[in-house]
């Protein structure tokens, strides 16, 4: 990851716009398919599927060898969990990750989503997160500071009970994936408040929380990783612009979220 936070032009938004657009609409397609009996290999196939027919590619397949277009992590897993020809169980909750590339630009975005009806513990769970995420996105005001972010997610999550990961963190996003800075999901002693946010930065907001404690580790795929503890965990992203009158949510749908 590059350290210097690379700043936007207006026609290079316009561009983000697109990709992210349609890494939102992807994902709401997606959304609509996912049911008990459904493979996370077939919502794959459908995606990457759905993103060539448009002039768009993948971004994560190929990416450090990673085999596939979604991220699809189930129950205790937290990201990165590989699509699979095992079918979708009620009371499973979903995290579709996804990322594509439109004429050179990035867009990312990820959504957990219930799978039929799922338990009152995994709904708190859902609905926690996808509150740190608009918390998140409310905080990335221009003059401020990266650690407003951070410090949005850990407080929600942590005041519900919950814990966020540190081993994986949100990050800038242009035309690459994975630009400075790295966005932590949580204030880290000594680092102090970090970068003055300013317009014509992007960022992609990744708030991951645990229903039990933060500690991850990796399977034998080398991908998935998973609560240590096995408890359940979920993730939402968004792909922020922030301009001077504050933060653009380009992930977004008709004006909408998933
Ligand atoms: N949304 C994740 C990220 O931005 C997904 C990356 S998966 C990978 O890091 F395969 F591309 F690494
Ligand atoms: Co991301």
């Amino acid at each position: 990851m590059r350290d210097k936070i690379i700043l936007k032009a207006p026609w290079e938004l316009e561009i983000l716009r697109r990709s992210n657009r349609l890494v939102a609409e992807t994902l709401q397609e997606l959304a609509r398919r996912v049911r008990p009996g459904v493979t996370t290999l077939e919502l794959d196939r459908f995606a990457e599927a759905y993103l060539r027919e448009r002039g768009a590619r993948p971004a994560f397949k190929g990416y450090r060898d990673y085999p596939f277009t979604l991220c699809t992590s189930i129950n205790e897993a937290v990201v990165h969990g590989f699509p699979s020809a095992r079918a979708l169980q009620e009371g499973d909750i979903l995290s579709l990750d996804m990322g594509a590339v439109v004429d050179e630009y990035y867009g990312d975005a990820a959504v957990t989503l219930p799978v039929g009806r799922i338990s009152p513990e995994a709904e708190r769970l859902l609905r926690v997160t996808r509150e740190c995420l608009d918390r998140a996105v409310q905080a990335a005001q221009p003059g401020g500071r990266l650690a407003d972010i951070s410090q949005a997610v850990q407080r929600h999550a942590e005041a519900n009970g919950f814990s966020v990961v540190r081993v994986f963190v949100g990050h800038g996003i242009g035309k690459s994936l994975h630009e400075a800075p790295q966005i932590p999901n949580f204030l880290d002693a000594g680092q102090g408040r970090g970068p003055v946010l300013k317009p014509g930065m992007v960022l992609a907001i990744e708030p991951m929380v645990n229903a039990g404690g933060p500690d991850v580790k990796v399977l034998e795929d080398r991908w998935t990783a998973v609560t240590a503890d096995g408890a359940l965990s979920a993730h939402f992203e968004h792909t922020v612009a922030i301009t001077e009158h504050g933060p653009d949510i380009l992930t977004l749908l008709n004006g909408r979220g998933l």
